[in-house]
């Protein structure tokens, strides 16, 4: 038997760091959307037992222990004592070390696959109480729909009926370390996105007020590191887009649209300057 599940990429509509924790993470504040580009994750019984066999389109993916889908299967089988082995096979889509927490959402489909391969019964909830050991944007993942996520990013509070918009996404060719941006975060410095208008105007599909509010902590340090990020964000609002931000730590930028011709017509301008851009719904 074989199931699949597809992994979307997020993005971070808002990003509030907002105070440093003892545990080495932040403590934050954010509003998280997926998106309709994502990976798909087929898990299959092998006849090895106590085997995890990791398997990928994309040669960025590692193939070992340090990939965030062994690391679920390996929780999910010492957790439950399951002894089968499986095979896990990862269709790569959404761009490595982009800011969009491809990984992450790896992991989660790998959770909720094998859920349902080895039967284990386990409510989104306990998925996502799991998903915490392997990454803090793991529990946003395992649910996949806009929410306020808050702490380490263990706490996700789903939005109902959100503001969905079209999303151009653009990558510049080189990825980012999240740790390396955390690091060089100052907490009197930063920029403090207004996180609760943000959702409220989430949750009232307040689309001018929705783009008034976006913000991340963390643009400025990446693009103090990376200026090539800011210009990005001004070649896109200079053709029109509604609104654009940095995703997560970067260095993806996304700009919202609320007009499909327009976001095809940004979507295909801005291809001459970036290489890897994709244009996407919110889910
Ligand atoms: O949890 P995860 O391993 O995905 O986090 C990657 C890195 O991002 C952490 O090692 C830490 O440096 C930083 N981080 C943080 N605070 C968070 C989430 C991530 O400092 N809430």
């Amino acid at each position: 038997m074989e199931i699949t599940e597809k992994a979307p990429a997020k993005i971070n509509l808002g990003l509030d760091v907002i105070g440093k924790r003892s545990d080495g993470y932040h403590e934050l504040d954010m509003i998280m959307a997926s998106v309709d580009l994502a990976d798909r994750v087929t898990v299959r019984e092998i006849p090895e037992d106590d085997v995890i066999r990791i398997q990928s389109s994309s040669s960025f993916v590692p193939l070992n222990k340090k990939n965030h889908a062994y690391k679920a299967a390996d929780l999910l089988k010492k957790s439950f004592n399951i002894k089968k082995g499986v095979e896990i096979y990862i269709d790569k889509k959404t761009p490595v070390a982009a800011g969009l927490a491809g990984g992450s959402s790896d992991a989660a489909a790998t959770l909720r696959a094998l859920n349902l391969l080895w039967d284990l019964k386990l409510s989104l909830p306990e998925l996502a109480k799991l998903g915490e050991q392997i990454g803090s944007d793991v529990p946003y993942c395992v649910y996949g729909q806009t929410a306020r996520v808050t702490g380490r990013g263990e706490s996700v509070r789903p939005i109902t009926n959100p503001k969905k918009s079209w999303v151009i996404l653009v990558k510049p060719e080189f990825g980012i370390s999240t740790p390396d941006i955390f690091r060089a975060v100052d907490l009197a410095e930063i920029s403090h996105p207004d996180i609760m208008a943000l959702e409220t105007a989430v949750a009232m599909a307040d689309f001018p007020e929705m783009l008034a509010q976006l913000g991340n902590s963390l643009e400025a340090i990446s693009i103090g590191k990376y200026p090539l990020i800011e210009k990005i964000k001004q070649r896109l609002l200079d053709s029109g887009a509604d609104g654009v931000l940095m995703s997560g730590s970067g260095p993806t930028v996304f700009a919202l649209c609320q007009q499909e011709k327009k976001a095809r017509r940004i979507c295909n301008g801005i291809k001459g300057f970036c290489d890897e851009v994709y244009l996407v719904r919110m889910l």
